[in-house]
């Protein structure tokens, strides 16, 4: 009778898991991006991979973007994208998130061919350490996908001098479930 109930609750628990069911996802994550393209005006077919990651332009010239991909797990709640940590920040200190219509691929995606961008949803003022302020916001809260979601962002710099860096893996934009 024991293995039988066990049996079941196993059986009952794999297909709730196969169906997503979104009271069995967990309620509070911290996800970092995947992967981190830089793509440089200017270098139409190169692509830089971190480390570290950055955005900069400087005297107005020679912008670099950064180009992320977030794989986001099923979660219960609402996710909301901030920037947290930076290692480096100079002139404005200001970060412009964009959308993109797919994950970039590293090693694939360049100034001259990258994922088309979609959205302005929001602006960060860098401060070191800790996170960011939010400057503007055009929908960095969203609710949580209930399975397994990839998001693809662009990070671009504001005004004629600015420079941010980041690691990836402790900090930079990342995405909170709660
Ligand atoms: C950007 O930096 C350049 C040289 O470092 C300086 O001449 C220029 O005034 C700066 N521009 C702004 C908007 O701060």
């Amino acid at each position: 009778m024991r293995l039988n109930l066990i049996a079941a609750i196993s059986i009952l628990s794999t297909l709730a898991s196969g169906l997503g069911l979104p009271g069995l996802a967990p309620r509070s994550l911290v996800i970092h991006p995947e992967t981190c393209v830089m793509n440089k005006e200017g270098f139409l077919g190169t692509s830089f991979p971190d480390p570290p990651c950055g955005v900069s332009r400087g005297n107005g010239k020679d912008t670099v973007t950064a180009l992320l991909c977030f794989v986001v797990p099923p979660c219960n709640g609402q996710c909301t994208i901030s920037f947290t940590d930076a290692l480096t920040a100079t002139g404005s200190r200001r970060l412009q998130l964009f959308t993109l219509d797919r994950c970039p691929t590293t090693g694939g995606d360049t100034w001259g061919s990258k994922p088309f961008r979609d959205k302005h949803i929001g602006t960060f003022l860098v401060s070191i350490p800790g996170p960011a302020a939010v400057v503007e916001d055009f929908g960095l809260t969203f609710p949580c996908p209930k399975t397994v979601t990839k998001y693809g962002f662009e990070l671009q710099p504001v005004w004629d001098n600015d420079s941010v860096t980041w690691d990836n893996s402790k900090g930079g934009l990342i995405i909170t479930c709660d």
